[in-house]
């Protein structure tokens, strides 16, 4: 039974339609991809599950009953962590300050349990198979993908079912951004469902169980990983013949 299922999802943002008949399912243990270039759609599609819009026509089923977010709250109580592009890491903070920040560990008398929020922290970043020797150096001095792991795994140790992340990888190089998908194929592998928003075909398909490929709006592709090669997937993003067409264009002698 999927976490989340969306059908035929509508949003428009006055006279102008964002989405139109998009669905999807978000199972435990899987990774959903969505694609799409720019414009296509994705983050919008987000900003419903994060409770941050309203679809303007369709169903959410949460856990397969009929659900309605009318805050971010209320998808956090579902369970669905969204971690932004933006991410809300504070440079000048500590990474365990960051890693607990808004939901401290307090004693009876409301002083900090610092001892034992550096451990949970150092422990949770370990367990998850990432390397930051310590965690009071400021996180200002994270790499990016290093950052994007601190809010992931905070998401996750704050008890999310689902994973929501918006371009996790595109700001990365190589090396970060393959530190980001070991990391999202772990949360994976502990039964998380991860939603994957991504424009790159190769990082989806890294990690992905099921493809949704979004142009204006529409849903272009929707398939699993079963019927979808990295090279179907690299091509539909392309937009078909469109990358051919432009090559022709730019041929140089
Ligand atoms: N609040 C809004 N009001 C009006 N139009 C909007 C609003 N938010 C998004 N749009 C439009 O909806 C379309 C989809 O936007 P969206 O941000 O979902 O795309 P995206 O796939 O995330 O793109 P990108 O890859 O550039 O992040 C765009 O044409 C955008 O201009
Ligand atoms: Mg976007």
């Amino acid at each position: 039974m999927p976490i989340i299922e969306l059908r035929d999802i509508t949003k428009s943002y006055g006279s102008f339609d964002a989405l139109r008949g998009v669905n999807l399912s978000v199972r435990s243990g899987e990774v959903t991809c969505v694609l799409g270039d720019n414009g296509a759609g994705k983050s919008t599609l987000i900003k419903i599950l994060a409770g941050l819009h309203t679809q303007t026509s369709g169903d959410m089923l949460i856990d397969a009953q009929p659900a309605a977010f009318s805050s971010p709250r209320d998808a956090l109580d579902a369970g669905i962590a969204t971690v932004y592009q933006t991410l809300a890491i504070v440079d000048e903070l500590s990474v365990w300050r960051n890693f607990f920040l808004g939901q401290e560990l307090t004693g009876t008398l409301g002083t900090l349990k610092e001892a034992e929020m550096k451990r949970i922290c150092a422990e949770q970043l370990r367990e998850m198979g990432i390397e930051i020797p310590d965690v009071n150096v400021e996180a200002g001095n994270l790499s990016g993908g290093q950052r994007q792991v601190v809010a992931i795994a905070r998401a996750v140790y704050f008890g999310a079912r689902v994973l929501v992340l918006d371009e996790p990888t595109a700001a990365l190089g190589v090396k970060q951004s393959g530190v980001v998908l070991k990391f999202i194929a772990a949360a994976r592998d502990r039964g998380i469902a991860v939603v994957l928003v991504t424009h790159n075909p190769h990082h989806a398909y890294l990690v992905g169980d099921h493809f949704t490929i979004l142009k204006l709006g529409r849903p272009e592709l929707d398939a699993p990983r079963s019927e979808v090669t990295l090279d179907e997937l690299t091509r539909q993003m392309a937009g078909g013949g469109e990358l051919d067409a432009l090559s022709h264009e730019l041929q140089r002698d």
